[in-house]
């Protein structure tokens, strides 16, 4: 059946308020209903895939508002330049347009840090590439910047930003 996303959209942005909301996790597969509209729109369904995706270290969480899956986001166990150990990457952050700004992505990002926290005891590093329209989000989250911004193919300009718990 065909539906109007934008529509489907609009409708949860006025009906938030009185809604059930809830994050829980999500296969790969589930992420790609966000994934695909927002990090890889008019590309293939394919490129939604990202390495490691499946591995039982990787864990996916997605914020509903009702029925309708608004939000994803991504944790890997995955090491980046840090002289840790014990290090984890964020991907695949992503909210519906019409449901930006509206503290989702902030609910999210707090979600996947304290199930990183609850598997982990400290030191470890959460890190990231941001993408330069989210670099201020992951800075208001207490997030920091590490190096010069650097070219991912066909995505575009990103940062490194970590935050050491
Ligand atoms: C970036 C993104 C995930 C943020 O999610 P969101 O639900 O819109 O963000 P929130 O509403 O939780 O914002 C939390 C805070 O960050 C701020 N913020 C959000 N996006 C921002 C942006 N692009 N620039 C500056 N500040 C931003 C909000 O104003 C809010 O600040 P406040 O607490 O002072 O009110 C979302 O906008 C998105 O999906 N963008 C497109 C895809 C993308 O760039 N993903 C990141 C890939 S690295």
């Amino acid at each position: 059946m065909f539906v109007n996303t934008y529509y489907l959209e609009r409708y949860n942005f006025l009906c938030a308020k009185f809604f059930k909301t809830l994050i829980k996790k999500i296969t790969h597969l589930q992420t790609y209903i966000v994934r695909h509209p927002i990090l890889r729109a008019g590309k293939p369904i394919n490129t939604c895939a990202f390495h490691g995706d499946e591995l039982n270290t990787t864990v996916h969480f997605g914020y509903y508002i009702q029925e309708n899956l608004v939000g994803v986001i991504s944790v890997f166990k995955n090491s980046s330049i840090f002289p840790l150990e014990n290090q984890y990457q964020i991907r695949g952050m992503a909210v519906l347009t019409a449901l930006q700004n509206q503290g989702i992505g902030q609910k999210l990002v707090n979600f996947a840090e304290q199930h990183i926290a609850q598997h982990n005891s400290k030191p470890y590093i959460i890190w990231l590439n941001a993408r330069q329209n989210a670099v201020s989000f992951y800075k208001k989250l207490g997030y920091y910047i590490h190096g010069d911004e650097f070219e991912i193919e066909s995505i575009g300009i990103h940062s490194l930003m970590y935050k050491q718990k």
